[in-house]
């Protein structure tokens, strides 16, 4: 877990509470506390949600649920991408902007709905005239480019699911990613802008597309000026060549609500990713419901999302979500510290952003790099914050409450995953009174409860959640057995998601962090056994474990404990060369921050590495059982040994 036992005693004794606004409060799209007693027949009320949908055909059931399978809005037909663009052009939406688009070097594009329709209808066109048919899955691996959207949108158009790979990922994980979920086509960049410097992306997809037989195209977005790059004939294409003179009118194909809108990968506890299963009328209704009452969003908001659209939150809260709701959208390519650390700042002035949504993580480097930077611009109009991705600690809330949102912002901090596919738990900032470092509660129409291993009910314990809801995943990709045993074989009917959690006298959730070897690296979810894997494919490495360490800005950083080859010894030389064999291996995201190399490491008779020992180690907490190791002499002079060297 993420917390040590001192953070987790202060958190449950925080006793500051934050009423909404009374002005906010009045103009609040939720206003009426009633609306979780209305939710109590959450299919009714999630109905309700889909009713402000478009629908080619209503459907003929709201939910069946076999579980661990749920289908919601049976028999209904949809498209997505009819709805977040095509269902906004006969209003007064039509001519407001859809994106407001912002290159790292401060280059600018904006795009009404009207110009997103005719960007996505022709992106929709030329991956048509591609061949690329209903059902056939597209991978993307794209920068923060409006292309990134149009792609997604595209795809979701004609019934293509889409993969994205998020931009830093490395060329084996995007081949990985590619090959299990064998697609046909792949979109890329030339490069595109990161901290000054050009991220070679098609450089990568080449790498990548090597291991791939299943991709006959590579479809590349000029974007990084890396002009010439090397392309080949037949397979590889620019964009605007491909998209010269299409025309921007494609019909949406009609889809089944419970037809695939897209895979995305994400870590688990092996080595594999896998590749999580969204469906159509579900997902965005749920994640239509989401964004206009937990943002609030009205048509005057300006609402900028800081993730990256290769994580889900860039999927339900940049695309998806917002702009099924009509919303004003920034996007933003590159880092928040370039040209230095006053960019989001800035950015929020330049746009009038009045709804921003980041991580803990960014707000702790926030903080770290003095209020000074935001002190800089005018933020007056900004109304809403939000969070997402980790457990925010009460003084980084305290610190964007005050210094970010002038002590007249309400914050949402949203509790959700990538399974989850929109959020889950989170105040409504109308109605709330919020508490620094809670999640609060259930949104409407969903029902969470604590079960400890036996599944009674406690007030510490495991997170689960009790009934189906529109936007669950359906399945793993490939494997429904791993998805049965992942998420639905801890209770009967119950889904666990991995977290720990403790509820409070006045039924608060306090999200605690993982309780599975599955770490969250500044916001950025890690399997352990994925880094060991890397680790382990380097010729000097024997075994490896590893774990997380508290981090003041990430949450948790990665301490690997190696053995070597043939009683190599460890040194400086080759702690670097590790970590950026892991950073080649896997993405920099997934780069130790600590490396300690061991004559042994702590086994049970049995031969199981007792990461759990490791996990104290790293955290400089005093040893748990050791009695049932195989020599717990092992463990005290690693214990001591990492203490000399990382303090
Ligand atoms: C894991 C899911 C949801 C989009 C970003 C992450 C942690 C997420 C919170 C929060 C405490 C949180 C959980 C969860 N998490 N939001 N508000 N408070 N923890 O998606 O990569 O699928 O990771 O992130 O541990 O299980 P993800």
């Amino acid at each position: 877990m993420t917390h040590d036992r001192a953070a987790l005693d202060a958190l449950l004794t925080e006793k500051r509470r934050f009423a909404p606004p009374p002005e906010f409060a009045a103009a609040a799209v939720v206003s009426d506390p009633a609306v979780y007693e209305r939710a109590e027949d959450f299919e009714a009320f999630w109905a309700g949600w889909a009713e402000e949908l478009d629908w080619f055909r209503k459907w003929d059931t709201v939910l069946e649920w076999n579980p661990p399978h749920a289908r919601w809005f049976d028999g209904g037909k949809l498209n997505v991408c009819h709805n977040c663009i095509d269902r906004h052009l006969d209003g007064p939406r039509r001519d407001r902007p859809a994106l407001l688009w912002e290159g790292e070097p401060g280059d600018r594009r904006t795009f009404t709905y009207a110009e997103l329709a005719q960007q996505v209808g022709r992106f929709a066109n030329v991956l048509r005239d591609l061949g690329v048919k209903k059902g056939d899955r597209v991978a993307i691996y794209l920068p923060m480019i409006p292309e990134a959207a149009f792609a997604m949108l595209a795809c979701a158009r004609i019934g293509a699911p889409h993969s994205v790979v998020f931009g830093g990922f490395s060329p084996d994980s995007l081949a990985d990613r590619i090959n299990d979920a064998d697609a046909r086509v792949l979109i890329t960049a030339d490069g595109g802008h990161r901290r000054g410097t050009i991220v070679p992306l098609k450089a990568n997809a080449d790498r990548a597309v090597a291991r791939c037989p299943g991709i006959e195209h590579v479809v590349v977005v000029a974007r990084g000026g890396l002009d010439p790059v090397d392309m080949v004939a037949g397979r590889d294409h620019w964009y605007h060549d491909l998209a010269d003179g299409v025309d921007g009118d494609c019909p949406a194909e009609v889809m089944d609500a419970e037809d695939i809108l897209y895979i995305l990968y994400t870590s688990g506890t092996t080595g594999k990713p896998k590749g999580v299963v969204h469906t159509t009328g579900g997902y965005l209704t749920q994640v239509h419901a989401t964004t206009k009452t937990v943002f609030d969003l009205k048509d005057d908001d300006i609402y900028w999302c800081t993730a990256d659209v290769g994580w889900v939150t860039g999927h339900s809260y940049i695309v998806y979500g917002p702009l099924a709701a009509g919303a004003t959208v920034v996007m933003y390519e590159g880092a928040p510290d370039w040209p230095d650390k006053g960019r989001f700042w800035k950015m929020c002035q330049d746009y009038g952003v009045t709804v921003f949504y980041t991580a803990p993580t960014a707000i702790r480097a926030f903080m770290q790099w003095g209020e000074e930077w935001p002190g800089g611009y005018d933020l007056g109009r900004l109304r809403l914050l939000g969070t997402v991705g980790e457990p925010i600690n009460p003084e980084a809330w305290m610190w964007y409450h005050r210094v970010i949102g002038k002590e007249s912002c309400p914050i949402v901090d949203t509790w959700w995953q990538t399974e989850t596919g929109g959020i889950m738990i989170t105040p409504l900032p109308g109605i709330t009174r919020t508490r620094p470092g809670s999640a609060c509660r259930a949104f409407p129409g969903i029902e969470t409860t604590l079960l400890n291993d036996a599944g009674e009910t406690v007030d510490a314990g495991y997170l689960a959640i009790t009934r189906p809801w529109p936007s669950m995943l359906r399945t793993i990709w490939g494997d429904d057995q791993r998805y049965r045993e992942t998420y639905w074989s801890k209770w009967d009917g119950v889904y666990f998601p991995g977290d720990g959690a403790k509820i409070d006298e006045d039924g608060y959730l306090w999200i605690l962090g993982r309780v599975d070897d599955v770490l969250n690296v500044a916001g950025h979810r890690i399997g352990t056994m994925e880094v060991e894997s890397a680790l382990v494919e380097h010729p000097a490495v024997a075994e490896a474990a590893v774990v997380g360490k508290t981090h003041a800005v990430k949450g948790q950083a990665i301490a690997a404990f190696v053995t070597l080859m043939g009683g190599r010894e460890g040194d400086e030389a080759l702690t670097a060369e590790l970590k950026a064999h892991v950073a080649s291996a896997i993405g920099p995201i997934a780069r130790p921050e600590a490396i300690l190399f061991a004559a042994d490491l702590p086994k049970t008779r049995s031969g199981k590495i007792m990461r759990r020992l490791l996990g104290d180690i790293a955290a400089g907490r005093a040893l748990g059982d050791t009695t049932t190791l195989a020599d717990p002499a092992v463990v005290q002079s690693l214990k001591d040994r990492y203490e000399a060297k990382e303090g």
